[in-house]
């Protein structure tokens, strides 16, 4: 069993590798800049973009699983200025940092979490993302990086958004996104398994037009909106960040996970 340091646990994937990697028997610290609700676990106060407090939490560490980010897409969605620019402070500058203290406490696995069809993008975010992940692959830790499609909250928060609108026009574009809970069990076998490198990428289990998504949401919310199937290029699904991958499937289903949803909302 390994000790485990934890970046990002208090965000969507991180609250379900937390009882992901507990349940699978390891020690889990978590590195956050305030402490979660669960004091049972133990957690290390620190901030990513200045490196303050990361050295510490690395005492003892065998793996790191690096899930922290700054998306203000993921936080607050869309705006124009993400368009333009897109913080790097915690993807670049503090994935540098803790790779430093890694290397000098003699960690023996980095994992890095990270995301499906980034180099085909051009919204600034994927740039700074992709260039946290360069730094990754050119450490000279022993290194994965498990790349994930779009998550469902992300997707739900995105059409969300679009509720004011009475009609939809949406893109066509094949595309898988996946369940949190998916992508955590996936990263708890990559503590164990041994392996290194670029491991296969994860995706939802279901691969439909993204209107379809929209459709599906639709109906769970029993809004009255017409989606309106708009076929884009290849290039621009990409560009949009509408990726699939069927090199390795979670489970849970977006039909599922809205169902799940409705049900915490009443
Ligand atoms: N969202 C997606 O669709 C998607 C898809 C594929 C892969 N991924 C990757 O999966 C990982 C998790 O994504 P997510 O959507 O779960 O992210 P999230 O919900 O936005 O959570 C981000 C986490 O990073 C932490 N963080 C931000 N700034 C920090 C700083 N300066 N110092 C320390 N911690 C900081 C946040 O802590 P606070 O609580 O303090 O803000 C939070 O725990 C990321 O690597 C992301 O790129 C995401």
């Amino acid at each position: 069993m390994s000790t485990i340091l934890l970046t990002g646990g208090t965000g969507h994937l991180g609250r379900d590798l937390v009882p992901a990697l507990t349940g699978a028997g390891h020690a889990v610290r978590l590195f956050a800049r305030n402490a979660g609700q669960d004091s049972s676990m133990e957690w290390v106060l620190g901030d990513l973009a200045t490196g303050d407090g990361v050295d510490e939490a690395l005492r003892g560490v065998d793996t790191v699983i690096h899930a922290a980010t700054l998306s203000p897409i993921a936080r607050r969605g869309m705006r124009l200025v993400d368009f333009f620019s897109s913080p790097s402070s915690v993807d670049i500058d503090g994935t540098r940092h803790l790779l430093a203290a890694a290397v000098r406490r003699g960690v023996s696995h980095f994992i890095f979490v990270s995301i499906v069809g980034l180099e085909f993008s051009t919204l600034p975010y994927s740039l700074v993302k992709l260039a946290g992940e360069q730094l990754v692959r050119e450490s000279s830790l022993p290194w994965s990086v498990v790349q994930a499609t779009p998550f469902y909250y992300l997707l739900a928060q995105m059409l969300g958004g679009l509720k004011w609108l009475p009609v939809w026009p949406l893109p066509t574009s094949p595309t898988n996104p996946a369940d949190t809970r998916d992508v955590a069990n996936y990263l708890a076998e990559a503590v164990i398994d041994g392996k290194r490198g670029m491991r296969p990428q994860i995706g939802g289990p279901d691969t439909m037009p993204f209107s379809d998504f929209a459709r599906q949401y639709r109906d769970a919310f029993g809004l009255n909106r017409l989606v309106l199937p708009l076929p884009i290029s290849h290039k621009m699904s990409f560009k949009m960040g509408l990726v699939a991958t069927d090199e390795r499937l979670g489970e849970r289903t977006w039909k599922a996970w809205l169902c799940e949803e409705r049900m915490r909302a009443r």
